[in-house]
């Protein structure tokens, strides 16, 4: 089975942006931690990062036929992207929503999902943990 792996804007600087909130851990640290619960789990991944809502996009349409599930972090479009939204809804593919920190306990903006109520569903607040609980949920669902 085929993962995408996807990570929205501003993540690639994870390490270097508000430790207090994200720790410490870089996107490349993220990303082999992944690598090695996939070979543990035997899926595939295929990963990006992108800052652009159009790449991303573009990335969930092209997972139609290639991959059979999506695991996604939105970052700030997790708020605001209805277009998101209405990609992986496109799909039909089972989605995993994930976030570092915990978006319930922050501003209130940071609150509401677009992509929640679609998404099988969401996991925030353990740091990079989050992914690979994520991930495990994720492959769980396609078993069964
Ligand atoms: C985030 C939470 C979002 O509110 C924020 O815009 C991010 C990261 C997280 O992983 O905690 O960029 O998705």
């Amino acid at each position: 089975k085929r993962i995408l792996v996807l990570h929205g804007p501003n993540l690639n600087l994870l390490g270097v942006r508000e430790p207090g909130v994200y720790g410490s851990t870089t996107l490349e640290g993220i990303n082999s931690a992944l690598s090695a619960l996939a070979r543990e789990l035997e899926v595939e991944l295929k990963t990006l990062q992108s800052n652009s809502e159009g790449a991303l996009v573009d990335a969930i349409q092209e997972a139609m036929g290639d991959c059979q599930g999506i695991l996604i972090n939105p970052a700030a479009y997790t708020h605001t992207s209805v277009a998101i939204r209405d990609a992986v809804a496109a799909t039909a593919l089972p989605t995993v929503e994930v976030h570092l920190s915990n978006i319930h306990a922050r501003e209130a903006f940071r609150t509401h999902s677009y992509l929640a109520p679609i998404a099988v569903g969401q996991i925030c607040g353990f740091g990079p943990e989050s992914y690979l609980l994520g991930l495990r949920a994720l492959v769980s669902v396609l078993e069964k």
